[in-house]
């Protein structure tokens, strides 16, 4: 099994919009399977995600995951979770729990980035897939608020969607790996032209 994770940014650099919405859902091709999340998931049988990522799903007029096995980080259980959703506030455990259950798919998980951050400090994320969509949100969360910027990043492909969006596909480097230790930003003097 390995995780992965995806996440659809604007070209500007946001995950979010400006109130919190995912910016894919304000692109024109937006709906079931776009940015190539059908092919991505043919080898997917489960999706994790935290609680703050899950809830607005409670209300949604679709079930966002048909078919895959949900797991929650989150400290409670909001009200209204189908009873075979997991809920699970500490991440080992949940992650024993993916891992129980396994059958041999992999994992997509789905963010936010305090909960990809969460496993790749666990040292189990195995990729990191940024979806870059056509257009500027101006302002919104960017996944380094809380992924570490030291994390190693791999090239492994990248491909043109429909619709204009590029999906780039990196493997994520233990933090332990050499390559991953990178020079301090602050100390880091800018070069003169
Ligand atoms: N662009 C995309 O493709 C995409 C994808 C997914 C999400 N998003 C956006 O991302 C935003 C949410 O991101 P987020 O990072 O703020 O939240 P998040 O990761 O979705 O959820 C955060 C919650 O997960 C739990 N959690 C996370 N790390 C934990 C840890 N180490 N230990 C215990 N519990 C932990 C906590 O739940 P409790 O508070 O219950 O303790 C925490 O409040 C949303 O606006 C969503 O729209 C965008």
């Amino acid at each position: 099994m390995q995780i992965l994770a995806r996440l659809c940014i604007s070209a500007d650099g946001y995950v979010t919009t400006p109130n919190g919405w995912p910016p894919q859902v304000l692109d024109p091709v937006h709906g079931p399977g776009s940015h190539g999340i059908a092919e991505f998931l043919q080898g997917v049988e489960a999706a994790v995600m935290g609680r703050t990522t899950f809830e607005p799903a409670l209300t949604n007029d679709r079930w966002p995951w048909p078919g895959l096995r949900v797991f929650v980080l989150g400290s409670h259980r909001p009200e209204g979770t189908p009873e075979d959703v997991v809920v699970e506030p500490d991440p080992e455990r949940l992650l024993e729990r993916l891992r129980a259950e396994n059958r041999g798919g992999d994992v997509h998980l789905i963010g936010g980035p305090s909960t990809v951050e969460t496993f790749r400090a666990l040292g189990v994320l195995d990729k990191l897939e940024l979806v870059v969509l056509p257009f500027l949100v101006g302002s919104g969360m960017r996944l380094t608020d809380s992924l570490s910027t030291a994390t190693g990043l791999e090239f492994e492909s990248s491909r043109a969607l429909a619709g204009g969006s590029v999906e780039i596909v990196y493997r994520v480097r233990p933090d332990d790996a050499p390559a991953t230790r990178r020079p301090d930003f602050d100390a880091r003097q800018p070069q003169r032209p």
